[in-house]
């Protein structure tokens, strides 16, 4: 993975309590240093396959200064190039105002300046007076830059640095862990982005704990306790609730409400998520707890109430073509709720659905990022709506979600205070946010987490 620094300051495992400094989300020094040093060496996530499902569909990926085109090739091949003409240097394929990245559909790239082209595999097929460079512009000088380009759970994977470990390698061990519930077959029911001021680790850190959940969305403590545990995954991390023994199941996301009748608050718990955050649950889910009241007893005890819910949900969801992956309650409660996949995606799975966000830095500016999510669920075959990335200011998103952009510019705001004195995550639920800044030292050599 190329040159990694020496400094990791705190203990691999992350139990003890640690102090993370301000520089990696203020300093403008080290946000400059993360093009070279991160985002040139780590693989990142760049698009989904079924959005380059036909030969020569393609999408554009943006980080920094770098662009990447990825394209079908053909039926069984993606292939990716630096988004740039070997000619002068223009960039090839100019995202549309507004637009997150082109995406469209061609049978070859012709550069807007003086018409080199490119066929789907990067090779040069046309030069306008080409007998003037004298035969120079051979072995490869004309055609395209390649990029490395692989797949995993659906993604498409790029990374900017040829001597990079392979995909497989750098995911583990969240992929291995994620494999059983079948991301791949899933596709977007939504899809948002946004411009915000902080940092892109601030925003992702408002995701990857549940410490937060008692104050900044209190709605939900009427539904149950929402306390959840962090393990440090090698370069990745994993986050997933504590589940009382007996209702391994709760670990995950299908989670039933808690209270006098689980019938009453799961069919709540259900109406409200799905009503204020259009995520983590699915309609054939929220129907049936709609139901839980009308076909089983009052005094269910909740293990049952579980168990009919999800399994009639799954049963429904089969009779019309949408098979839920089979995972086990035991790997459920290892797998938890969601993976942190360095350095900055998350995957919020489930058997049926998931959640996922990303953040990149905005135009080197240590004060803003490019925010989006993503929201997936199981289609009968053909019948997955064609949804687009589409611009959307805070106050349009989902509430739940509005809560947490409420803490993003202030937590940005807050760091700059002389006053602050580095972050002290909980060493038990925020063990994420240490895991982050634990691997990105490695990669930056400085700002590490260090302990007391
Ligand atoms: S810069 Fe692309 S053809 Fe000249
Ligand atoms: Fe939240």
């Amino acid at each position: 993975m190329g040159e990694i620094g020496k400094i990791v300051q705190a203990p691999e495992d992350l139990v003890a309590p640690v102090n993370v400094p301000p520089e990696a989300y203020t300093s403008p020094e080290y946000a400059r240093a993360e093009r070279d040093r991160l985002w040139r060496k780590v693989w990142l996530q760049a698009g989904r396959m079924e959005d380059i499902e036909q030969v020569g569909a393609y999408i554009t990926f943006d980080i920094l200064d770098d662009s990447v085109i990825v394209v079908r090739s053909s039926a069984d091949e993606i292939r990716a190039f630096h988004n740039v003409c070997p000619h002068r240097g223009r960039k090839l394929v100019d995202t549309p105002p507004g637009q997150r990245n082109a995406h469209a559909s061609r049978p070859n790239f012709i550069c807007g300046y003086h018409g080199w082209t490119f066929d789907l595999e990067g090779t040069n097929t046309y030069i306008e007076h080409q007998d003037d460079w004298q035969g120079h512009l051979c072995g490869g000088l004309a055609d395209l830059g390649k990029v490395r380009v692989e797949s995993w759970g659906g993604w498409i994977w790029i990374t900017l640095d040829p001597e990079a470990m392979p995909l497989a390698e750098y995911l583990h061990p969240a992929a291995g862990m994620l494999d059983p519930y079948g991301l791949e077959k899933m596709r977007p029911r939504w899809r948002k982005w946004v411009v915000f001021d902080c940092n892109w680790k601030v925003a992702m850190e408002a995701f990857c704990e549940t410490y937060h959940v008692s104050t900044t969305h209190p709605e939900f403590m009427e539904f149950g306790q929402f306390r959840g545990w962090a393990r440090n995954q090698g370069l990745h991390s994993n986050i997933g609730y504590d589940a009382a023994k007996g209702q391994e199941e709760d670990s995950g996301k299908l989670r039933l409400g808690a209270g006098e009748d689980p019938r009453l608050t799961t069919a709540d718990m259900q109406n409200f998520t799905w009503q204020n955050a259009n995520t983590n649950t699915t309609t054939t889910l929220v129907a049936v707890a709609n139901r839980l009241k009308d076909e089983l007893p009052e005094g269910t005890p909740p293990a049952e109430v579980s168990a009919y819910w999800i399994s009639t949900a799954r049963r429904e969801d089969a009779e019309r073509g949408v098979e839920w992956a089979q995972v086990d309650p035991q790997h459920t409660a290892k797998a938890g709720t969601a993976w942190q996949i360095f350095p900055n995606f998350q995957i919020g799975h489930a058997v049926n659905n998931m959640l996922c966000y990303q953040a990149r830095p905005y135009k080197g500016d240590p004060d803003k990022c490019i925010f989006e999510a993503a929201v997936y669920e199981l289609y009968p075959e053909g019948e997955a709506p064609r949804t687009e990335w589409e611009y959307t200011e805070p106050a349009d998103w989902p509430p739940v979600l509005q809560q947490d952009f409420t803490n993003m510019a202030a937590v940005q705001q807050g760091m700059k205070n002389v006053g602050f004195r580095g972050a002290q995550p909980n060493p038990y639920m925020e063990r994420s946010v240490a895991s982050l800044h634990m691997n990105l030292a490695k990669f930056m050599g400085t700002g590490g987490p260090k302990t007391y």
